[in-house]
Formats: C-alpha cells, sequence, structure tokens
C-alpha cells in the first residue's frame, strides 16, 4: 500500500479493501487520485484470490467530490480534448463486485462514485449529495443518470437542481439508493463480511450475475430477459454448476473454482 499517495490498499482473506486517504482535501478525487484507483481496483480484480472488493473513505467524508481547486482553472477544449472524466468510467468495468461503504459526505462526484459500485452500505450519518449546481456547473460522472435511475426522477431533480447535499443515509436507504445502513463504525466491517460472504460463491457466477443485473440499465426487458436466459443456460457449461447442484443434493457445502 506504500507505494499509493491517496490510498490505503490491504487485503482481509479473499476480499480487497481499498480506503480513499486524502484526508486534507476531504478524499476530493483529483486526478492521481482516480489513476491510482482505478490502478489498485484492476489489481485486485485480476488477482485470483481475491473474490469482492470493498471501497470506503473516512468517518467523516467518503469523497467531497472531483478536486474543484483542480478543475477551476481549466477550460472547455482542454477537458473535451482530455475527456475529462472519461477515466472514471473504468471503476464500473471492474468484474468483480465492489461494495461501496460510505461514511460522511458522498457530494458531487463522491455520490457518482458510490453509485458506480454495485453495492452501497451507508453509515448512519451518511450524507449525499450532487451539488454541483451550486458551483455553476452539473453533475459530470453519473449523478443525472445514475441516481434517477436509483431515486426515480423527483428526488434526482431535487437533489440535482437544488444542490443540497442533505438525503440523509435513512432516506438514501429508502429511496433504493443504499441496501443497507449501519452505525457508522461498523459499515466498513459489516461491508468485508457481505463481500466474504460474495467471495465464497463461485467467481464466473458472480461475474455473470453483475454482469445480468447491470444488463437491466442498459436493455429493455425482452432483451435483458433473454440475455439473462442464455447466461442462465451457460452456466451449465461448468463445473460450478455441477458441484452446486451435486452438493446441494448430498447436503454438503459446495467446493466452487474446480476448471
Ligand atoms: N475539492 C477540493 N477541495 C475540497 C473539496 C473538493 N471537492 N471538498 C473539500 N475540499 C477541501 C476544502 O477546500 C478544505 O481545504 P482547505 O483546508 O485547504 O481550505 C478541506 O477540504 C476541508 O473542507 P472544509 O473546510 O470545507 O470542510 P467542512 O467540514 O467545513 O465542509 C463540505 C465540508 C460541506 C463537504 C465542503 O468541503 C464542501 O462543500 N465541499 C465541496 C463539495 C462539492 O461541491 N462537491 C462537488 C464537486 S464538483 C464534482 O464533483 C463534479 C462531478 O460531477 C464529477
Amino acid at each position: 500500500s506504500q507505494k499509493y499517495q491517496h490510498l490505503l490498499v490491504e487485503s482481509r482473506n479473499q476480499v480487497g479493501l481499498v480506503t480513499l486517504n486524502r484526508p486534507k482535501a476531504l478524499n476530493a478525487l483529483c486526478s492521481d487520485l482516480f489513476t491510482e484507483l482505478n490502478e489498485a481496483l484492476a489489481k485486485f480484480d485480476n488477482d485470483d484470490g481475491i473474490g469482492a472488493i470493498v471501497l470506503t473513505g473516512s468517518e467523516k467524508a467518503f469523497a467531497a467530490g472531483a478536486d474543484i481547486k483542480e478543475m477551476s482553472n481549466t477550460n472547455y477544449i482542454e477537458n473535451f480534448q482530455s475527456n475529462f472524466l472519461g477515466h472514471w468510467t473504468q471503476i464500473s468495468k471492474t468484474r468483480k463486485p465492489i461494495i461501496a461503504a460510505v461514511n460522511g459526505f458522498a457530494l458531487g462526484g463522491g455520490c457518482e462514485l458510490a453509485m458506480m459500485c454495485d453495492i452501497i452500505y451507508a453509515g448512519d450519518k451518511a450524507k449525499f449529495g450532487q451539488p454541483e449546481i451550486k458551483l455553476g456547473t452539473i453533475p459530470g460522472a453519473g449523478g443525472t443518470q445514475r441516481l434517477t435511475h436509483a431515486v426515480g426522477k423527483s428526488k434526482a431533480m431535487e437533489m440535482v437542481l437544488t444542490g443540497s447535499w442533505n438525503l440523509s443515509a435513512e432516506e438514501a436507504e429508502r429511496a433504493g439508493l443504499v441496501s443497507k445502513v449501519f452505525p457508522a463504525d461498523k459499515v466498513v466491517d459489516e461491508a468485508v463480511k457481505t463481500a466474504g460472504k460474495i467471495a465464497e460463491h463461485s467467481r464466473p457466477m458472480v461475474q455473470m450475475a453483475k454482469e445480468a443485473v447491470n444488463q437491466a440499465y442498459e436493455l429493455n426487458l425482452s432483451s435483458g430477459l433473454l440475455f439473462e436466459r442464455r447466461l442462465f443456460h451457460s452456466t451449465f457449461g461448468t463445473a460450478d454448476q455441477r458441484e452446486g447442484m451435486q452438493a446441494f443434493i448430498e447436503k454438503r457445502p459446495a467446493k466452487f473454482g474446480q476448471k
């Protein structure tokens, strides 16, 4: 983990844990931080010993957004030519599941980063918001898209148009943005526990299931159902499917991972 300037990286059994660690700027997502994050996630994605990933920040802030100081002096043509924020989409290409364990502020790009993950667990004092409108800009990494899918149009419009960042953890759970809320000091351990459970399942099945759920955001219903059914059929070409069903019949735990 020493090689990263803005991250702490460790593994706990089969779970990769990435902690955003730029406390002086409340984990504002500067370019260097994002480059490191992409690298750390890609490493875990390619590591056979890892089955799922947890991404977290500090108790005060998951992340307070894109780095406003870094952004403030850039202009249109620079951002267009560098495709600014384009490299953020790499996160959502990670094939292993990522659980965001969110404490404190998840604002702007911080909220968007959490939404690029597959599951969001929140500490009871977490605050979600898209305050970009107050800065004279709009969300640029999913705040108008993933948020609308997650919480519906009315809440998304309210957050994006007013810039109020007071969607509490409880409200976020009620709206479907967050799957569970825990006391702040428990959320990382709970996320690691859930990631550990996921990591015990068949790796390819977990990845296929993630791909299939994600298609629900891309395809119409009949295409999505067909995509799902064909993947389901393909699971019958694997040793893990035979082992999983045989283990059930023999009333023993399954041993996944044979080729
Ligand atoms: N970028 C750069 N620096 C940031 C930052 C950000 N997004 N958020 C906080 N910081 C810095 C502050 O400038 C401050 O640094 P200094 O000590 O050098 O002044 C330090 O972090 C601590 O912050 P505060 O003193 O402001 O802490 P606070 O507890 O009083 O307030 C806060 C916390 C309400 C989160 C406040 O920091 C804040 O409003 N931050 C900005 C939130 C925001 O607007 N995010 C959206 C960014 S735009 C974006 O993300 C675009 C996109 O869609 C990708």
